[in-house]
């Protein structure tokens, strides 16, 4: 762990916070003097996190789909002078694959990174954040992609889903104490997270038997190259960071806070299509942008 704490407010930590999204709302905090606790997956990026030098900021290891590493990381939190006062859930990563070639241990990892770690880190610091006297506050960091789904990409929606839904019912949950609950639903955004989840997609794809290979081949080529497209013309990072810094500072935050014109169009488009025709648009869309 590096950094000094310079302050007798509480703190805020934050997950995922070696890159992206994550990142950009260390600095952002940081520069407005708020204590924060950066936690990060134990590598290089942790290393240079530390190194960095930001003011008000504490670096910690934390890989969310280990138990152990969840735990110490909520005990190092509960032990900081001054409490934890708010948590953003903003870690993740994302997984492309046919359903016919998933690999099961790649979905739990999944779950574990995107939900189930970050209800067991929500899980114990809820004391400390119920005991916040500035009132403690939850973001959970989700995507327009909690509210639709994708072939290929329908795991990382699902997990968002899952975030999206116990959002809501921690919010209900939580209403008498003074802990508000809120969801940063970001539409595309120029980060790396896709990029991983593409390379193992192709690889995945060689599983199938080739009298299959057809059904599967092009509708893939066509999610991974939307997905990239969209990335590349995505919000930068610093833009949702933004958002989640005002969901911890608003004095009565909103539940949703939608950033992007693509989240709040598509969530509109998907709300007032329903099911059947929102499903043949998207698979439209898909087949009509053919990759240059
Ligand atoms: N990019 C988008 O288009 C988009 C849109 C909507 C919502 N979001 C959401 O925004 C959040 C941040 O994503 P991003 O786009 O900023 O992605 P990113 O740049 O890839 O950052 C993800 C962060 O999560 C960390 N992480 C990965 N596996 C972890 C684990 N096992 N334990 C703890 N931390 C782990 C990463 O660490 P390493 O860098 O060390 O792997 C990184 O710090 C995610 O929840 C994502 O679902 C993203």
């Amino acid at each position: 762990m590096s950094g000094t704490p310079t302050s007798a407010q509480g703190w805020t930590v934050v997950t995922g916070a070696s890159a992206g999204i994550g990142l950009e709302t260390v600095r952002s905090l940081s520069a407005a003097g708020r204590p924060v606790l950066a936690l990060a997956l134990p590598d290089d990026a942790l290393t240079a996190l530390g190194a960095a030098g930001l003011g008000s900021v504490r670096v910690a290891p934390l890989d969310l789909a280990d138990a152990a590493s969840v735990g110490a990381a909520a005990e190092l939190a509960l032990g900081l002078p001054g409490g934890v006062r708010a948590l953003v859930n903003n870690a993740g990563v994302a997984l492309v694959s046919p359903s016919e070639t998933l690999e099961p241990a790649a979905l739990r990892r999944l779950f574990d990174v995107n939900f189930f770690g970050a209800v067991e880190l929500t899980r114990r610091l809820l004391p400390a954040l119920i005991g916040s006297p500035e009132g403690g506050r939850v973001v959970n960091v989700s995507s327009m992609l909690g509210r639709m789904s994708l072939p290929f990409a329908w795991p990382y929606c699902a997990t968002k889903h899952a975030v999206e839904a116990w959002s809501a019912g921690l919010r209900m949950e939580l209403h008498r104490t003074g802990v508000k609950v809120c969801v940063v639903r970001a539409g595309a955004v120029n980060t790396a997270i896709w990029a991983p989840a593409h390379v193992k997609a192709r690889a995945l794809l060689q599983g199938v038997p080739p009298e299959r290979l057809d059904l599967y081949h092009k509708i893939l080529e066509r999610v991974v190259h939307r997905s990239r497209k969209m990335a590349a013309r995505g919000l930068p990072p610093a833009r949702v960071a933004g958002v989640i810094v005002r969901a911890l500072r608003d004095d009565r935050p909103r539940r949703v806070y939608r950033v992007g014109g693509d989240a709040v169009w598509y969530g509109l488009g998907r709300r007032v299509l329903g099911d059947g025709a929102w499903e043949r648009l998207t698979l439209w869309r898909l087949h009509a942008d053919r990759p240059k």
